[in-house]
């Protein structure tokens, strides 16, 4: 029998006031993705999701890294050189994680990026639906430096998250940037001293753990999908949406919302959530 655990050697988690901290855990590699990372992050987050404790899930890296991208030599050069099923299965579910999974999690995420962030990396600070970055933290799409495009889907990501000419930019140059510079062109929410991370950090996760959970799970799904759709189809699927999420609502937001407002004046809506059930 395996007894190797899902995860907790290449990817940890800590689960602390409602909010899943998982570390991409290979500092001396500056936590380039490996098979290991891959495979235990799918573990990882599948656990969080069924968890309720867990209310928000940060990704950090361990060490001076948030993640050096794409681990050349496991993720590339080793399976390139293997059994092709064994290199599909790797890079499907490496997608898989880095993208729909994350993109579409059903809670709120948060990329913290403490340090190096290259190539690969930006799949998963994209697919985070906010990131914050230390102001010295350095980013680079590195992939022209080594002769490969920005790969799996990060172009996309780029091009999604990105104005055009910053975008082509750090794709053609492959620049390196730091955080501050980041905020600047809209990659994180906001750059912080490095001291201040992870308090500010958890600020942000706590902001949305006020509001209805139900509500934020949908609120970025709509995101995503109106994106690629046309006004008509966007305006139907978004009313249609809003409706099935308040039949389905546990908690019943919008009714406790309008009767707080409405009704008994305990609150205004412009300036914070509605008192929600303990
Ligand atoms: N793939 C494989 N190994 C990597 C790696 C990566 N993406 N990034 C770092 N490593 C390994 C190094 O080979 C080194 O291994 P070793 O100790 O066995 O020699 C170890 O991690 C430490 O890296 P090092 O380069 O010595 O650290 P540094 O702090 O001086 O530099 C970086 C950090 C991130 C600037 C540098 O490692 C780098 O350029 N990495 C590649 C980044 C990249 O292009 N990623 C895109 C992939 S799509």
């Amino acid at each position: 029998m395996d007894t190797k655990p899902a995860y907790g050697e290449n990817v940890t988690v800590r689960i602390e006031d409602g909010i899943a901290w998982v570390t991409l855990n290979r500092p001396k590699k500056r936590n380039a993705i490996n098979p290991g990372i891959v495979f235990e992050m799918v573990a990882a987050i599948d656990a969080i999701e069924m968890n309720d404790d867990a209310k928000v899930l940060v990704i950090t890296g361990a060490g001076d890294a948030f993640s050096a991208g794409q681990d050349l030599k496991e993720y590339f050069r080793e399976p390139d050189a293997g059994d092709p099923r064994l290199r599909e299965k790797l890079h499907n579910a490496n997608s898989y994680w880095q993208w729909r999974r994350l993109m579409f999690y059903p809670k709120p995420t948060i990329a913290m990026v403490n340090g190096w962030c290259f190539g690969g990396a930006f799949q998963v600070l994209c697919a985070c639906d906010l990131a914050v970055a230390a102001e010295d933290a350095q980013f680079g799409l590195s992939e022209v430096n080594w002769g490969i495009i920005p790969a799996g889907i990060v172009t996309k990501s780029v091009a999604m998250a990105l104005a055009q000419r910053n975008a082509l930019y750090y794709i053609l140059t492959g620049d390196t940037f730091d955080g501050k510079r980041a905020e600047q062109i809209g990659l994180v929410n906001f750059a912080v001293p490095k001291a201040e991370l992870e308090a500010r950090t958890t600020a942000l996760a706590k902001k949305m753990m006020e509001k209805n959970p139900h509500v934020l799970r949908v609120a970025k799904t709509a995101y995503h999908r109106v994106r690629e759709m046309s006004w008509d189809s966007a305006a139907d699927y978004l009313n249609a949406k809003n409706d099935q999420m308040q039949v389905r609502d546990p908690e019943k937001g919008a009714q406790k919302g309008m009767t707080q407002f409405l009704d008994e004046k305990s609150y205004k809506p412009g300036l914070g959530a509605y008192k929600r059930d303990k």
